[in-house]
């Protein structure tokens, strides 16, 4: 790999301003962010300005064509995901992708394809992977300490958390509300730590009770007149190694705690809750709890991006793979398709 490792940037918006870029800054002098580009052209000017960022673009393709990037962010609403990942990969570039990995599950499968094709790294952004209580976590399920993970739950709740900026609430341009937003990360840190298993049925339902009326916002006042996707997601996954998965997540419900996530494992040796971690085993004749006394605080979007220049210059592919992409899509069609029939999905 030639140094520096010359990154673009698709979408200059907040996640790229707040992780991406600066993420790929502090790596050192062996990475450069050559260049940003926005449909909004003046976007892209203003962060290239404020990030010193040599070249500014509004047509990616202009800039792939260009700049001779080695890697690509895709930061940009999920409608765009697919089609500029693939056209990074085709142009020779690396992709980390931020999540969800696109709108459905032929998009996952046409950019996995095309990774492949091309011998690229695809990658996506599922952060929480590196926080470090889900690193411990995964260390304890790998040395079997649990044993068997036959069963998982996770949550993302908010009371009144509907996002006041961006798109997260136009379901053309995400394909979705919380589910795909904030309950993904906890969905793909449950099946991360469970060995990504192939899901087999999908029971959903979705809700939209709260976020087309004005209320109480507590992550800035939302569009609530243009409100399209779903505030509440809940779901039961069963899976082919006869696991299975229980999931909720809301951008915002009535009940009492104004934000809480965790995802929980259940393995014949013992189980765990994260966020935060608690190991619970049966030992020595008694029931043990095991808590962490220190544990490291970190910028787990930081990890991932330094993770994915790592296995870039190594020649390795990063924690989050295209077919675990093509998994996770399946599971959010599915559901989405299970809360619109009121049937269980069977995903073939
Ligand atoms: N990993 C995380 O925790 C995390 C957090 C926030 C957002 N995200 C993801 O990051 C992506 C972007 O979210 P955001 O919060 O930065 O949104 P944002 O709205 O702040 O930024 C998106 C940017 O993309 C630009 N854009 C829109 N369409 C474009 C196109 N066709 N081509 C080029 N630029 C285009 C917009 O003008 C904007 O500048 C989404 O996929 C979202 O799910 C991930």
């Amino acid at each position: 790999m030639p140094q520096p490792i010359r990154i673009g940037i698709i979408g200059a918006g907040g996640i790229a301003r707040s992780a991406h870029i600066p993420s790929y800054q502090s790596y050192g002098q062996d990475v450069q962010v050559i260049a940003v580009s926005n449909h909004n052209k003046d976007k892209a000017v203003e962060c290239a300005e404020e990030f010193s960022i040599p070249y500014a673009y509004e047509n990616e393709q202009q800039m792939l064509e260009e700049q001779n990037l080695d890697a690509v962010s895709i930061c940009t609403p999920n409608k765009f995901h697919a089609s500029q990942a693939i056209a990074a990969l085709q142009a020779g570039c690396h992709v980390l992708c931020e999540k969800p990995p696109a709108m459905t599950v032929e998009e996952a499968e046409k950019m996995m394809l095309e990774a492949e094709r091309a011998g690229k790294i695809l990658t996506y952004g599922f952060h929480f992977r590196f926080q470090p209580e889900v690193e411990t976590l995964k260390k304890y399920i790998d040395g079997h300490e649990l044993g068997e993970i036959y069963a998982a739950q996770t949550h993302y709740n908010r009371r009144r958390g509907i996002p006041g900026w961006g798109v997260f609430t136009n379901k053309e341009l995400q394909g979705g509300g919380t589910l795909i937003d904030n309950g993904v990360h906890m969905l793909d840190t449950a099946l991360y730590l469970m060995g990504y298993p192939k899901p087999k049925t999908v029971l959903g339902a979705t809700y939209q009770k709260i976020g087309q009326r004005q209320g109480v916002g507590l992550m800035g006042e939302w569009d609530y007149e243009n409100f399209s996707v779903e505030d509440m997601a809940r779901g039961m996954i069963t899976f082919e190694n006869g696991s299975s998965l229980m999931f909720e997540s809301t951008f915002a419900a009535n009940q009492e705690e104004l934000s809480s996530k965790k995802v929980s494992v259940i393995g014949d040796e013992g189980g765990a809750d994260l966020f935060p971690l608690k190991i619970f085993q049966e030992k020595y004749d008694t029931l043990v709890d095991t808590t962490p006394a220190y544990v490291e605080k970190r910028d787990a979007n930081e990890y991932l991006i330094h993770d994915f220049v790592e296995c870039m210059i190594h020649d390795k592919q990063p924690l989050s793979t295209p077919s675990e992409g093509v998994r996770i899509q399946q599971i959010i069609q599915a559901l989405y398709e299970s809360a619109k029939t009121g049937e269980a999905v069977n995903i073939n």
